[in-house]
């Protein structure tokens, strides 16, 4: 067996991605911080935007700059009033998104590194007191 060449193939592909942004999602329109802030009516989108992001970010296909071009994710965010308790919240959700994720097909390393890329772009996005 050829070794994978990146995280991306290290952890089977897109499924992983798929899995834990669809329940990430899932849990936002209920919530009252962050439901108002994304698009009810394309939700869908939303989450192959993200699903993009993460693949593209560990190796992935480039998918996400095809569509979006370059992240420039603090950008991007800056029309949302991401304080810390929206980060709290963010991080509270996908966190529970990881969770629905066995250890089998999400070892705890690649989680772990998964957890930290998301706290320190969740840490960067904060843009209001
Ligand atoms: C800190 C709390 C955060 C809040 C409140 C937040 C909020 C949002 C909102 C409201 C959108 C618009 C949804 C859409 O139409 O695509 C969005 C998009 C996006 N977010 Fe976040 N976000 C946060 C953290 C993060 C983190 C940590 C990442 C990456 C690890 C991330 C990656 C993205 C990406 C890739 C998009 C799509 C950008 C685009 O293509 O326009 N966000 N976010």
């Amino acid at each position: 067996m050829t070794q994978p060449s990146s995280f991306y193939e290290a952890v089977g592909g897109e499924e992983i991605f798929r899995r834990i942004v669809h329940e990430f999602y899932r849990q936002i329109p209920d919530d009252d911080i962050l439901g108002p802030m994304y698009p009810a009516d394309d939700l869908a989108g939303a989450e192959d935007r993200l699903r993009w992001f993460l693949v593209q970010y560990w190796g992935g296909p480039q998918t996400f700059t095809e569509q979006r071009g370059h992240p420039r994710l603090r950008m991007r965010h800056m029309h949302f009033p991401i304080d810390a308790a929206a980060r709290e919240r963010w991080l509270l959700m996908m966190g529970k998104a990881l969770d629905t994720v066995s250890d089998e097909d999400l070892p705890e390393a690649p989680r772990a590194a998964m957890w930290e890329h998301m706290v320190r772009v969740a840490d960067m996005l904060v843009n209001k007191l």
